[in-house]
């Protein structure tokens, strides 16, 4: 991490703030804030780490939002992104070589292979030189933070969790947060879709302990491997030494049969027992809406060891943008080759950050035949964890590029009608909160592909119209029209409401030549005005089983908060937001400088 440190340094890409500030929602809420910057603002090096509640000092430096940005991102990879994606699929398309040339630059590719494969020292790694065992061991020595209101405790969110299956054959590294509950003892988020859940299931049949070694930091490629979705079995490390080309030096845990790097800063050694399941949570997650507390699976630590002069690793996560976003964009970039395998005549794919991944998914393809984007639409749903992602918008070869949003929604809108959506049903990420129940829910497909020629609608003004509909419903407060140079405008009405809002409706029926799309929102958290936030909002909220209706033609779509009056029987949880007393605090130490139309972008 010091090496990281200097780099950046080198590079003006960090901001080293001396003054004491608080694990507890200070440092955290500051690096959120940077991060909103226009660019990603800088990585942060917190020297002064305090907890006031406890009236400690620490002498481990906080770095935060190393990925925070394509320049810093690239920086850590230490090449392009986009080379490491062509050298996926050079190796994908590799076909016996012809002549003495070819032959001689396929061994150099293949001879390049041989770094993937993590090294396994005998000896003790850095991050064992200092070792706590049995009561010297106290998670609270390091600056764990604690960056909501709402939170259930301090977190570890950079943490490489690093498993093996129960016949020691499979060994996988992810990254999953840890609650500190106390000195010794550490929840564990392993999602139940995650490696990481599969192998516990294997515990846990046999009734024996599993262990865990959760590294933190070393070099920030650990830690972005930790977050790569590959696939069940395949160990995270050898992603790490095909992107490097070099191989990754592992060292024993000294109190588990791990092997995690040598130069990471901490490593939190520990056992978990299967019988015993703790309520977790709550988190303010990176959905931007607080993840309810639920039972995990809990670690009995057997060891801390660390480096001479760690430092320690955090994220934070929220509403978008946030740092995910760039690890995720290097993610999204250099498995395009690999979801190809699946769907040949996939030209690109596109994760917009207001969708926070699994909530909205832009791709392009090159349609052959009937019903092409829906079979895609179908691996997608089926591979991995790709098939989390609830909406899916698919475009044809001639559209904009998935990250112009504005020109992808004209061309889209262009050419809508009804007949593109299709709706189905699959699993869902165990963070999404809109589904009638946990885990699986309504999934929709938009088949852009499709060409139709929509007849633009009676327009009329938001004045005028938001009349006609408060004549018709009550509680409607607001109403802005989107996309008016399309033959589909977007018509957005915030609403208080009184019941639920699908069942509304048909009392718009007869304003139908004047509607085409319309999405409700709650007046309360909304900006009408904010197509970012309102897009974050409706994707979040959406169970397009549940929540979207065509009635003439005309796409209803409930993107309100559900609860009782919607039959809605799980908790609903509060959106993720800053702590005003925090903030002002760090504007009154002048620490705070985001410009305000980014602050009311963001909704912080
Ligand atoms: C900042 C951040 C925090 C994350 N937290 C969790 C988490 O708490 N639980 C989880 O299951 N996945 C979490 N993830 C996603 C996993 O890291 C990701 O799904 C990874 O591919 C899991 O690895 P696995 O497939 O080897 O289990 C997080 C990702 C990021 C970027």
């Amino acid at each position: 991490m010091q090496k990281t440190i200097n780099l950046l340094k080198k590079h003006n890409e960090l901001t080293v703030i001396d003054e004491a500030l608080d694990i507890y929602l200070e440092i955290p809420h500051l690096a959120y804030m940077e991060v909103k910057k226009e660019d990603g603002g800088k990585a942060l090096l917190f020297t002064n780490p305090v907890d006031s509640k406890n009236g400690r000092q620490f002498n481990v430096p906080i770095v935060m939002n190393l990925f925070g940005s394509y320049k810093r991102t690239e920086l850590l990879f230490g090449r392009k992104i986009e080379s490491v994606a062509d050298e996926i699929t050079k190796l994908l398309h590799m076909k016996p070589p012809e002549g003495l040339g070819n032959k001689i630059s396929m061994l150099g590719d293949l001879f390049q292979l041989k770094n993937v494969f993590p090294k396994r020292l005998k000896k003790e790694g850095e991050c064992q030189a200092v070792k706590h065992l049995e009561s010297d061991i106290n998670l609270y020595d390091l600056p764990v933070l604690t960056t909501w209101e709402q939170d259930g405790g301090p977190f570890i969110t950079m943490g490489q969790v690093y498993t093996q299956s129960l016949d020691g054959e499979m060994v996988n590294l992810g990254m999953y947060r840890l609650q500190v509950y106390d000195k010794t003892h550490l929840g564990m988020h392993w999602q139940i879709h995650k490696d990481a859940s599969h192998f516990f299931d294997q515990y846990q049949r046999a009734g024996k302990k599993m262990p865990v070694s959760v590294a933190i930091g070393g070099n920030p490629l650990y830690t972005w491997c930790a977050t790569a979705p590959l696939p069940y079995g395949v160990n995270e490390l050898l992603l790490y030494g095909f992107v490097t080309k070099k191989q990754a030096e592992v060292v024993k845990s000294i109190t588990t049969p791990l092997y995690i790097p040598r130069d990471v800063d901490y490593v939190i050694e520990g056992w978990v027992d299967p019988e015993t399941m703790k309520t977790e949570g709550p988190f303010g997650d990176h959905t931007g809406y607080y993840t309810l507390e639920e039972l995990y699976p809990v670690m009995e630590v057997s060891a801390i060891t660390h480096k001479k002069e760690p430092v320690y690793l955090a994220t934070v996560v929220g509403k978008p943008p946030l740092e995910d976003k760039y690890m995720g964009w290097a993610t999204e970039r250099i498995f395009l080759p690999l979801l190809k395998t699946n769907a040949p005549d996939l030209i690109d794919y596109h994760m917009p950050e207001n969708g926070v991944f699994h909530n909205l998914i832009l791709a392009k393809m090159q349609p052959l035949y009937k019903g092409h984007a829906k079979q895609f639409m179908h691996v997608f749903w089926g591979a991995g964890q790709m098939s989390f992602v609830k909406h899916a918008l698919f475009i044809d070869e001639k559209g904009p590029e998935l990250n112009n949003y504005f020109s992808i929604t004209k061309y889209v809108l262009d050419r809508f009608s009804p007949k593109m959506l299709f709706l189905s049903e699959g699993i869902t990420d165990a963070l999404d909160h809109s589904s009638p129940e946990s885990l699986v829910g309504g999934k929709l497909g938009i088949d852009a592909t499709l060409k139709f020629s929509p007849e633009t609608p009676d327009l009329l003004t938001d004045t005028a119209l938001l009349s006609l509909v408060q004549e018709r419903i009550k509680g409607v407060k607001e109403l802005h029209q989107y996309m008016l140079m399309t033959p589909n405008p977007i018509t957005v009405i915030t609403i208080e409401k009184t019941c639920s809002v699908s069942t509304l409706f048909e009392d718009l029926k007869d304003l139908t030549p004047h509607l085409r799309i319309v999405v409700f929102v709650d007046v309360l958290n909304n900006d009408i005005d904010n197509p970012y936030m309102l897009t974050w909002r409706v994707v979040n909220n959406l169970d397009a089983q549940r929540d979207l209706k065509i009635i003439d033609d005309v796409v209803y779509l409930d993107g309100t908060n559900k609860n009782k009056l919607d039959g809605f029987e799980r908790r609903w949880p509060d959106d993720v937001s800053c702590t005003s007393e925090v903030v002002d605090g760090l504007k009154s130490k002048c620490l705070w400088d985001l410009e305000k139309s980014l602050e009311l972008k963001y909704q912080l």
